[in-house]
């Protein structure tokens, strides 16, 4: 299983600190945004990965994070998205890298407290389609939001006006190759994206979607100036920036 690393986007939700720099290489406490998603695939046992840089500095991750010898690791991939189109765009540029394998992606705006490494080792055994991790949040409206009826998932809406449950979709996806057959029959949404939403509801369509409730702390740093700071906090109190 191979993993995948968003890093693109314009992050103008925490402008003007992402005027010149890219989101993803903003601090963190003590380290740059980008170490911790990169941390997680790899304390999860992925060793392959794929870096989707874009926007401003692109260049610049490949001066900070090299070959991975940071995260003990003998090499990182990095490609290169040439505009703002989305997620799901962004998850489309890594067929070839995928080689036909499944695929774990993480944003690279989100912090994630505990390891996934058991839900990986459950999806490696899933014989096809996806898995999601769920969370309840206070604040649902900022994101993906599941509606879940027993061990199904029966819909999710992206960051709903009147949202039908508190259970956010967490940056972290999990898919079989078939991810990228429908990365290419989506269609840009209102705001000019192609949706990871899109993505996860076409797996709920044919039942192959399976879900987690995400335990420990998580935060989306990218989500506004406050999340931002309360993601520095959130990581300096709970000490995961030790490792
Ligand atoms: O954090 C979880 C949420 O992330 C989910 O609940 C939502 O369903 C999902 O759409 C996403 O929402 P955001 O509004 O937080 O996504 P954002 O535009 O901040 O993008 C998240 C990361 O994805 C970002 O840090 C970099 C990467 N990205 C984003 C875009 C739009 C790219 O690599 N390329 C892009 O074109």
């Amino acid at each position: 299983m191979k993993g995948i690393v968003l890093a693109g986007g314009l992050g103008t939700r925490l402008y003007p600190l992402t005027k010149i720099t890219n989101k993803h290489l903003l601090p963190i406490y003590n380290k740059p945004m980008i170490y911790y998603p990169i941390q997680t695939l790899v304390d999860a046992g992925i060793r392959e990965i794929m870096i989707v840089t874009g926007g401003n500095n692109a260049g610049d991750f490949l001066k900070l994070l090299g070959n991975g010898s940071d995260f003990g690791l003998k090499h990182l991939n990095f490609t290169y998205q040439a505009r703002e189109g989305g997620i799901a765009e962004a998850v489309g540029l890594c067929e070839y890298f995928a080689e036909g394998q499944k695929v774990v992606i993480i944003l690279g705006d989100n912090i994630i407290e505990r390891s996934v490494k058991k839900a990986v080792s459950r999806f490696k055994k899933q014989k096809e389609g996806a898995m999601i991790f769920l969370k309840k949040v206070r604040n649902p409206r900022e994101y993906g939001v599941a509606e879940v009826i027993g061990r199904k998932v029966k819909n999710i809406v992206e960051k709903p006006r009147r949202p039908r449950s508190d259970l956010a979709v967490i940056g972290v996806y999990m898919y079989d190759n078939r991810v990228f057959d429908i990365v290419k029959t989506l269609k840009p949404s209102g705001r000019g994206e192609l949706e990871i939403t899109d993505v996860n509801n076409a797996y709920i369509k044919e039942g192959l979607m399976t879900y987690e409730m995400l335990s420990g702390g998580w935060a989306d740093a990218g989500e506004s100036i406050d999340a931002y700071n309360d993601t520095i906090n959130f990581v300096r109190r709970r000490g995961a920036y030790k490792k």
